[in-house]
């Protein structure tokens, strides 16, 4: 793996500690393009499976094609619509039915180009495949380079809720490619930069301070701060996972903004009106409002995280979505959350900025307060 150090343009790498199935994450510039170089280190020669979206094949395929032909890595191309659509029963069997007749082995790679739909899928694709097959991630999205591509969460989508099927399945690499982050759109940079705010909020005080300083540079995508993210945020989630790979414990951490967060989703249908980082912008105001509401959380926290949120343009209230919000329905869709105990809520609160925790006991009062309160604010 140290030869790379010689082939590659210069990147971080940060290695996520799972016993025999640790892997690393490189981070840097213009990588894409080195993917079959980093393939061939780990010997990961066999043939090789691309799954990709529309819009990003339009945009980056032709780069890792060309690192695969010259490694000699021969290659099929499955694409995908682009879309949370995409991570059903339905696509999972015609992804499989495509692979499956090329005759795949175990020694074969099922590649994920795309941001967090395309690498659920294809890692979940991936982990049934012939009882798992080799699994590397380019995540091309903030959100999917700094969460989704990290922990081996793989998962899709049924008629019953989000993510509800997948599994847990690591990948042998992951290749977050900061320059691929030129081609998307605003809203989605912003809603992925929600997850590393939600780190710093979780246990880095100095983090977030940090991510304060430097908003301007974010918002003007500077490579060097955008590395700095990326590799701060995969730390921080590399740290927990390892500590609590299957969400035992403290995994649950990383949920924070999520029930709340999932519950609009849910509500908008999962669609283009509400992406997911801005669920969980949203969320992580109710959860640290809630927090505020309840005596744990200083009001002055939770007017620094909406500043930030603001200046980073990340909706704040619920009245910034163009959904029409019902109480009942919220709380049914909060309830019906894989994270219920026993009728109450687990919930993840705060006691202020870098000091969540469990609260395993929510009442509903309180929600239901909280709730009625953000669905009246204007
Ligand atoms: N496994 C996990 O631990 C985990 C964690 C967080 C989120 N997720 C999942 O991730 C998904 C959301 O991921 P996402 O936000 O990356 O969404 P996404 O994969 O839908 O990508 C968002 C949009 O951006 C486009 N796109 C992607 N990369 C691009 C690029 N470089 N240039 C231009 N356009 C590009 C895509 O085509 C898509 O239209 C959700 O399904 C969520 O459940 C999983
Ligand atoms: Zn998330």
């Amino acid at each position: 793996m140290h030869d790379l150090l010689h082939t590659l343009p210069s990147c971080q790498r940060l290695r996520v500690e799972l016993g025999e199935r640790s892997y690393e994450i490189m981070i840097g510039e213009h990588l894409l393009s080195h993917t079959g170089a980093a393939m061939k280190e780990l010997s990961l020669t066999g043939s090789c499976f691309i799954v990709t979206d529309e819009i990003v094949a339009a945009k980056h395929l032709a780069a890792l094609v060309q690192s695969l032909t010259a490694e000699n890595i021969s290659y099929e191309v499955i694409t995908v619509p682009p879309g949370e659509g995409s991570k059903s029963f339905a696509r999972l069997e015609n992804i499989l039915g495509r692979i499956l007749k090329h005759k795949p082995e175990r020694s074969s790679t099922l590649l994920a180009l795309g941001g967090g739909v395309v690498g659920d899928l294809t890692g979940f694709a991936a982990s049934i495949l012939l009882r798992g097959i080799n699994f590397v991630q380019i995540p091309t999205t903030l959100l999917s380079q700094v969460d989704s591509s990290v922990g081996g969460k793989t998962g899709i989508n049924t008629t019953h809720g989000k993510n509800l099927i997948g599994s847990f399945y690591q990948p042998r690499l992951v290749v977050a490619d900061i320059s691929l982050l030129t081609s998307l759109p605003e809203r989605e940079l912003a809603a992925g930069y929600a997850e590393v705010v939600k780190y710093a909020l979780i246990n880095d005080a100095d983090f977030f301070d940090w991510l304060e300083a430097q908003a301007g540079n974010i918002t003007r995508k500077d490579p060097e701060i955008l590395q700095q993210i990326i590799y701060k945020s995969c730390q921080a989630k590399a740290m927990i996972v390892a500590e609590d790979e299957r969400e035992g414990g403290v995994r649950a951490l990383l949920n924070l903004g999520h029930t709340f967060g999932h519950a609009l989703e849910a509500e908008t249908g999962f669609s283009e009106k509400l992406l997911h980082g801005e669920a969980v912008a949203l969320g992580t105001m109710m959860a640290f409002s809630l927090s505020v509401q309840l005596g744990l959380c200083p009001q002055r926290d939770l007017d620094r995280i909406l500043r930030h949120f603001t200046m980073m343009r990340l909706p704040t209230r619920l009245s910034h979505v163009p959904a029409i919000w019902n109480v009942d329905t919220l709380l049914n869709h909060m309830f019906q959350d894989k994270k219920v105990e026993g009728g109450k809520l687990v919930l993840i609160l705060s006691k202020g900025i870098g000091k969540a925790f469990i609260a395993k006991d929510v009442e509903v009062a309180p929600v239901r307060t909280l709730l009625e309160r953000m669905v009246h604010q204007h």
